[in-house]
């Protein structure tokens, strides 16, 4: 299959370009706008790939958008463009609406009008809202609350609107927190590693008590590749590790696999509107044949060690734009915060 994927140079979008092309059954091209967090050094390797072709646009790109499509003669998107990061999202809210809702929305119509196979969004558990017991199901009602979880909401409704009023064949996934190499380094996990590498406090928000389950990005990625395999056009798959842990549990565990002392936890002031817990039944992607096979402390041990031998991949990035961004969010709450046992 000819496939576009958008937001390939992003830490899940790059593992699923290598995925594709290592299947030996796709030509792939990306299309990233390259935004803080899209990388090429996340596809270096790929130089030069008799089946892989590298695009600089933005999904918001109408017409640039359209020519791709034309051009490569593409039968399928998977779009994994987005800004994704809640903190993010709390600063600025307009440019998740932009990219998340009206950018998806360019990228569908266009697909739609270029008569494209399969369209595959790749969406969130977090549009479920914070779910204190039980997993919630595809069909569940949604109830994002940051402006995020918000956005994403909005762009899985209008994809999903398409199915309805055009019978055009769209798919959607939501992951639950994803974690692995490449990503960027102001997400929970690749932050904790990389600062308590560093020596650096790891800042813990509220009571560190918030539950995520797990999801190792191989496993995200397999399933993506599952869904637009064998997935029925129209449906939404969760896909989700199966892994539920506290926030200070995670901590702990990297703290241990890199021989660091917890006194590097602060409990730091919270984050607004933080989503206590995220849950997802996966059933229904179970039952089409895809299960998750990286267990939480493999897949937490590995990517540790990819950081740790990675130190030049991501300090490029942590003495950039990110300094800034980093002393922002934390600089007052680590000055105020409450080190671990204290
Ligand atoms: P994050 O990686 O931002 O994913 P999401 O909020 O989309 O689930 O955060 C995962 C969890 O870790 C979440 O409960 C917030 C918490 N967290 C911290 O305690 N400290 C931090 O510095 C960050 C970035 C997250």
């Amino acid at each position: 299959m000819r496939v576009l994927v958008t937001g390939g140079a992003g830490f899940i979008g790059s593992h699923l370009v290598h995925r594709l092309l290592a299947s030996g059954q796709h030509d792939v091209v990306n299309l990233d706008a390259l935004r803080y967090s899209g990388n090429l050094d996340n596809l270096a390797d790929l130089t030069g790939h008799a089946r892989y072709t590298f695009v600089h646009a933005d999904i918001c790109d109408a017409t640039t958008v359209r020519s791709i499509l034309r051009d490569h003669r593409v039968e399928a998107v998977i779009n994994c463009a987005a800004e994704t990061h809640v903190d993010r999202s709390i600063l600025d809210p307009g440019s998740f609406a932009k990219t998340d809702v009206v950018g998806t929305g360019v990228l569908l119509e266009e697909s739609r009008q270029a008569g494209v196979h399969r369209f595959l969004q790749v969406s969130t558990d977090e549009v479920y809202g914070s779910v204190e017991i039980g997993h919630s199901k595809e069909e569940d009602s949604l109830a994002p609350r940051s402006p995020y979880s918000a956005s994403k909401a909005g762009g899985d409704l209008l994809v999903l609107s398409y199915w309805t009023t055009y019978h055009f064949p769209v798919l959607v996934t939501r992951g639950s927190n994803t974690y692995g190499p490449n990503q960027y380094p102001e997400k929970f996990i690749p932050l904790f590693v990389t600062n308590a590498i560093d020596d650096q406090p790891l800042p813990l928000y509220g009571d560190g008590r918030y539950r995520r389950d797990w999801l190792a990005v191989d496993d995200h990625c397999a399933g993506i590749e599952h869904v637009l395999n064998h997935g029925q056009p129209g449906a939404i798959y969760n896909v989700g590790g199966g892994n539920e842990k506290e926030n200070l549990t995670v901590a702990e565990l990297i703290l241990h696999y890199l021989g660091k002392p917890k006194s590097l936890i602060r409990f730091v002031t919270d984050r607004p509107g933080h989503d206590r817990r995220y849950a997802i039944d996966c059933s229904r992607l179970r039952g089409l044949g895809w299960q998750p096979k990286v267990s939480f402390e493999e897949g937490i041990r590995t990517t540790v060690e990819w950081y740790r031998t990675h130190e030049a991949w991501w300090k490029k990035i942590k003495s950039g734009e990110f300094r800034t961004y980093y002393d922002e969010m934390y600089g007052r709450r680590l000055q105020e915060g409450r080190a671990c046992g204290s």
